[in-house]
């Protein structure tokens, strides 16, 4: 298993959610809004810098690339800022509602 965490454009969030939802095996996922800076912005002053939401998807490795994809393609417009992926390995899941764990519980 693996979370991909993305920073994203907030404007590019609905084109970016509408994207994942119709993957057929697509799990769910977390956002949040978030500032930060990345390469191109180290002189930015923090609180001036345009809000990013942040995406936490943690899926079946199997999965990864076409998620990363999906992302990547639909938060994309070329110009800086458009965000980064990371990913990462997930050593367990708990279903609270079921008890599942694991693969079972995505
Ligand atoms: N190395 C990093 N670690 C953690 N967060 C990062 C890192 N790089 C970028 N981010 C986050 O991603 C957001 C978008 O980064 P951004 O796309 O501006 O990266 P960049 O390296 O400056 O690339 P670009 O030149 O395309 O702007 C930042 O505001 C920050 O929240
Ligand atoms: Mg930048």
């Amino acid at each position: 298993m693996k979370e991909i965490k993305a920073i994203i454009q907030e404007f590019m969030l609905p084109k970016v959610v509408e994207a994942l939802r119709a993957h057929p095996e697509f799990p769910g996922l977390t956002v949040s809004r978030v500032r930060g800076f990345g390469r191109s912005g180290t002189e930015e002053d923090l609180s001036e810098t345009p809000p990013k939401c942040k995406l936490e998807i943690v899926v079946p490795s199997t999965l990864v690339d076409s998620v990363v994809e999906l992302i990547r393609s639909h938060a994309h417009t070329g110009r800086p800022g458009d965000g980064k992926i990371f990913v990462y390995t997930v050593d367990e899941v708990v279903r609270i509602r079921t008890g599942e764990r694991d693969q079972d519980a995505l």
